[in-house]
């Protein structure tokens, strides 16, 4: 079998057992990016999908991440985005967009004519984030970084959680890594568990857990990334930098 075809194999055994324990108002949310062979990408989302399907899970959004730092492709662009799958098990399920609004571009903007007429034209309590997430990844010098290759940041979980989640409802990784996901279900009055099936990363986890109960983990809290204007000093050192 080819290595993409054990590795579908394996993803919808796990889908199944997730599906299978999952509430019927409960959310999956499956984050993956592409599958790189001879300069050929296979986006992986693609790929699983009819997993999720086979099992009559309906999907409420493809999140976007778009991430900045990464590979330089020299035959291709460079690729800077893996996307959240997330599907329900039925047309009852949680989402709760209060806590994960994000600020509103123009805050004051109002109403200029019509019957709304000077009213905020906006939701004071922010907007909707969309689905494109532009959330910095893990890399060398983020506040979150540890031996883990490819950890995700809090804040791309924390919104899943918050959002698809209620207070005590368990989140659970099968993929855990470093447990990203139980820290973010335990800082937002969550219960979590997972499967990790290296030893170390399975310690670091626990530690992180350990750390963020106590409020001593160091996270990157969800605020928007800095993007210096077009012309200033600062992008165009970037972008030297980039091109040397
Ligand atoms: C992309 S990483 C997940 C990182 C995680 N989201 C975090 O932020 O820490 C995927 C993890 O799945 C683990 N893994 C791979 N196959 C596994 C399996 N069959 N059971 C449990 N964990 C597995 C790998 O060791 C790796 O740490």
């Amino acid at each position: 079998m080819l290595e993409i075809e054990v590795y579908k194999a394996q993803q919808r055994q796990v889908i199944e057992e997730c599906v299978r324990i999952l509430k019927p108002e409960g959310s999956i949310c499956w984050e993956v990016g592409n599958y790189v062979t001879d300069g050929e990408i296979i986006p992986l989302d693609i790929l699983l999908y009819e997993c999720f399907k086979d099992q009559g899970m309906k999907m409420r959004n493809r999140i976007v991440w778009h991430f900045g730092p990464g590979l330089h492709c020299k035959k291709r662009f460079s690729g800077r985005y893996e996307t959240i799958n997330w599907f329900t098990k039925s047309d009852e399920y949680v989402f709760n967009l209060d806590p994960i609004r994000v600020p509103q571009k123009y805050p004051g903007k109002r109403h200029f004519k019509g019957p709304n007429r000077g009213k905020l034209s906006g939701n004071p309590k922010g907007k909707n984030p969309s689905d494109v997430w532009n959330i910095p990844n893990v890399k060398a010098n983020h506040v979150e970084k540890t031996e883990h290759p490819c950890q995700f940041p809090v804040s791309l979980v924390q919104r899943l959680v918050l959002a698809m989640t209620n207070e005590d409802d368990l989140v659970l990784d099968p993929f855990m890594g470093i447990g990203t996901a139980v820290v973010a279900a335990v800082i937002n009055g969550r219960r979590g568990a997972g499967a990790e099936v290296v030893e170390r990363y399975y310690e670091l986890a626990v530690e992180r857990v350990k750390m963020a109960l106590v409020g001593e983990l160091r996270i990157r809290p969800d605020q928007p990334v800095y993007e210096p204007p077009p012309n200033s000093k600062l992008t165009m050192d970037l972008w030297e930098d980039q091109r040397s």
